[in-house]
């Protein structure tokens, strides 16, 4: 996995596993009606920004599906098929430094989020390092400069 068009065929073939899937597909496609091509370029950004460290995603994913736990509960079974999922569309596109990055982190974020959707802390996540990641997954917030008045 070298690029962002690496990213993309990743993200694409991962969200088509996705929306299929008969336990998490309808998440997707009839509670979020999530709109692919719409997501297609935020995905890559924060993937980019988790195994390239690219620092280019800027938005708070985790109260986004904070927001989404409140209409579709996101628990223990749910996170193990999107990893599950993750993992295996990986393993079929990718081998490799990256390719294991990107599974080790999308395991710790996934596994904060569903701690932090379940009420305790994220403590994992805050282990990964950077700033960078850890705003990437929405555990912090991008620290941002006072606006020029
Ligand atoms: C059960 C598990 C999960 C479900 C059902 C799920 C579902 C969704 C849905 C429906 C959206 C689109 C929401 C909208 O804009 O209307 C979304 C966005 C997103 N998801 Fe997940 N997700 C899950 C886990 C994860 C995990 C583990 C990660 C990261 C490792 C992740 C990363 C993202 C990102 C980056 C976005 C885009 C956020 C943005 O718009 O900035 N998701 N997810």
């Amino acid at each position: 996995m070298r690029d962002r068009d690496d990213i993309a065929r990743l993200v694409r073939e991962f969200y088509a596993r996705a929306f299929a899937d008969p336990l998490i597909g309808p998440i997707f496609t009839d509670i979020a009606h999530m709109d692919l091509e719409h997501h297609l370029p935020i995905m890559c950004d924060f993937w980019e920004t988790v195994v390239f460290r690219a620092g280019i995603y800027r938005r708070n994913a985790f109260t986004l599906h904070e927001a989404l736990n409140r209409r579709a509960p996101l628990g223990g079974a749910e996170f193990e098929r999107w990893i599950e999922l993750w993992t295996a569309t990986v393993d079929d596109l990718f081998a490799g430094e990256s390719a294991e990055r990107a599974k080790a982190q999308a395991r710790r974020i996934a596994s904060s989020m569903r701690r932090r959707l379940a009420g305790g802390s994220g403590s994992a996540l805050e282990t990964i390092g950077t700033r960078e990641r850890l705003a990437a997954a929405g555990e912090i917030d991008e620290v941002r400069e006072a606006p020029a008045r």
